[in-house]
C-alpha cells in the first residue's frame, strides 16, 4: 500500500486529484464541507463531467482505496495532506483567499506531526510560504505542486502530465521529493525549486496561453487585411519547434474558469509589485475586444454593413460552451457573443451538445435539435468548436434558413462542403469563398 493522502476539498481539482491517487495505489481520504455532494460520491454519483472520472472514483470505493467524508478529523493520520479549495476572484480580480485562510488554521489543530501540507489548486504566488504561519505550526513541512489539468482531460493531464512542479523551502527537501514520488508511475519530469518559482510557473503558463491566444486573434484580423489567410500562417509558425503548433487557433476569444482568472490574479500581483506586465494587459483588452468583433463580422454577414442593424435578425448559434469538450459556461466567449447580439435586437436560438439551458437569461432560447437554429435563421454563428457540427447535414439546414449564410467563429467548417450545401462561409482571418 502507497501512502495515505488526504485531499481538502472535492471540486474539480480536489475530486480528480483524489481519483487519480487511488488509481496510483494510495489510499486517500476525501474531505468537503458540502454533505449532500460527500453523500453523492460515497455513492459514486460524480457530477462533474470528466472522460474516466466516474469510472475510477466506481474503483476506488469499490476497492477501499477511496472515501469520502465531512469529518475533518478523518485526516489525523494522513502522510500528505493536499489542499484543493476554491480561490475565486474577488470583485477587484484578486484572487480571495477567504476558504484557504478559514480551514488552514483548523487542518494546523489536528493534523499529526510531520504530515506534509501541499497546495494543489492554483493559490497566490507567497501562499506556500505563509502557510506554516496560517497553520500555527513548524513541524508540518509545505510543498507547492501546482495543477495544470484542462478541462475535459482532467484525468488523462493527471494520469500523463508533462511536468511535475514540487516547490519548497529550501528546494528539492525530503517533503518535495515525497511528493514527486507519488507521481513516479507518471514518468513525467518534475521540477524540483522554490515554492515561489512553483507558484509564478503556473500562473505564468495560463498567462502565456492567453498572450499566444490573444496574438494569434489580432494575427487574424491582420490576415483579413492583407488577403492573407491565418491557417496558413499559424500552420507555418507552429512548425518551429520554439514556438509549438498548440493554441494557434483563433477563436472569438478565449475564456473559461481559469484563463481569465489567472490571468487578471497575475496582473494584480504584477501591479502591487511595481512591475508593468504591460504585454500581458494588451492580451486581456484584445480578448475583451474579440466579442465586438465577432458582433462586426455577424452584422457584416446579415445586412452586408459592419454597422448594420440586427433588429429582429433571426440568428441561430452553434456553441455555448467556452471550449469543445465541455459544458461550462464560466467565462464563456460565446456566452458573451450572444449577449451582445441579444442586446443588438437580434432574436437568438441556440445548440451546444453539452447545455441544455442558460441559466438567469431568456434572451437565448435552447434547442436539443441542431437543425432548429437554421430554422428562418438570417445567419448561422458557429461559436464553440465542437467537431461534430462538421457532420451536421448543411444542406438541410440551408433548407430551412432564411438566408445561407455561415459566420465561423472558430474556422471549424470545411468552406467546401458549406459551399456544396450553398452556404456561404465566413470565417475568421481568411478569404471569403469567392
Ligand atoms: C487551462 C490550461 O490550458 C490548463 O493547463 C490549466 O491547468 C487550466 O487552465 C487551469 O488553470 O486549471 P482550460 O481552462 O480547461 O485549461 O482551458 P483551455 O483548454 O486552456 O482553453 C482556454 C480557452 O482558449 C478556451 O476558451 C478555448 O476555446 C481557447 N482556445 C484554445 C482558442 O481559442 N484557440 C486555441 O487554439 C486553443
Amino acid at each position: 500500500m502507497g501512502e495515505h493522502i488526504g485531499i481538502v476539498g472535492a471540486g474539480y481539482v480536489g475530486l480528480t486529484s483524489a481519483a487519480c491517487f487511488s488509481r496510483l495505489g494510495h489510499r486517500v481520504t476525501c474531505v468537503d464541507a458540502d454533505v449532500s455532494k460527500v453523500d453523492e460520491l460515497g455513492r459514486g454519483v460524480v457530477s462533474i463531467a470528466e472522460p474516466g472520472l466516474a469510472e475510477l472514483v466506481g474503483q476506488g470505493l469499490a476497492d477501499r482505496t477511496l472515501s469520502f467524508t465531512t469529518a475533518q478529523a478523518e485526516l489525523y493520520g494522513a502522510d500528505l495532506v493536499f489542499l484543493c479549495l476554491p480561490t475565486p476572484p474577488a470583485e477587484d480580480g484578486r484572487p480571495d483567499l477567504g476558504v484557504l485562510e478559514q480551514v488552514v488554521p483548523q487542518l494546523g489543530r489536528l493534523l499529526r506531526p510531520g504530515c506534509v501540507v501541499v497546495t494543489k489548486s492554483t493559490v497566490p504566488v507567497g501562499t506556500a510560504a505563509r502557510l506554516p504561519r496560517l497553520l500555527g505550526r513548524d513541524d508540518l513541512p509545505v510543498v507547492a505542486n501546482p495543477e495544470f489539468l484542462r478541462e475535459g482531460h482532467a484525468v488523462e493531464d493527471f494520469l500523463h502530465p508533462d511536468r511535475v512542479v514540487v516547490g519548497t523551502d529550501p528546494a528539492d527537501s525530503p517533503a518535495a521529493r515525497r511528493v514527486a514520488r507519488l507521481y513516479e508511475p507518471t514518468g513525467a519530469p518534475v521540477v524540483a525549486t522554490d515554492s515561489a518559482s512553483a507558484e509564478l510557473a503556473k500562473y505564468a503558463s495560463n498567462a502565456f496561453l492567453a498572450v499566444k491566444l490573444s496574438y494569434v486573434n489580432v494575427l487574424a484580423e491582420l490576415c483579413e487585411r492583407f488577403g492573407a489567410d491565418v491557417r496558413e500562417v499559424s500552420r507555418t509558425m507552429g512548425l518551429d519547434a520554439r514556438i509549438g503548433p498548440e493554441f494557434l487557433a483563433p477563436g472569438p476569444g478565449w475564456g473559461g474558469s481559469c484563463l481569465p482568472k489567472d490571468t487578471s490574479a497575475l496582473l494584480h500581483a504584477a501591479e502591487s509589485a511595481g512591475v508593468d506586465f504591460g504585454i500581458l494587459r494588451d492580451a486581456v483588452r484584445v480578448n475583451a475586444r474579440q466579442r465586438a468583433r465577432v458582433v462586426r463580422a455577424v452584422r457584416q454577414a446579415v445586412t452586408g454593413s459592419p454597422a448594420g442593424s440586427l433588429a429582429g435578425a433571426r440568428l441561430g448559434l452553434l456553441g455555448l460552451a467556452f471550449k469543445a469538450g465541455t459544458g461550462d459556461l464560466r467565462d464563456s466567449p460565446a456566452l458573451a457573443v450572444a449577449d451582445d447580439l441579444a442586446r443588438a435586437g437580434a432574436e437568438l436560438t441556440a445548440h451546444d451538445p453539452a447545455v441544455a439551458c442558460v441559466p438567469g437569461t431568456s434572451s437565448v432560447q435552447v434547442v436539443d435539435d441542431p437543425y432548429l437554429v437554421a430554422k428562418d435563421a438570417a445567419a448561422i454563428v458557429v461559436l464553440t468548436e465542437w467537431p461534430e457540427f462538421r457532420d451536421l447535414d448543411w444542406a438541410r439546414l440551408a433548407a430551412s434558413a432564411d438566408r445561407a449564410v455561415v459566420v465561423d467563429t472558430r474556422n471549424l467548417l470545411d468552406p467546401d462542403v458549406l459551399a456544396e450545401a450553398g452556404f456561404a462561409h465566413l470565417g475568421v482571418g481568411t478569404h471569403p469563398r469567392r
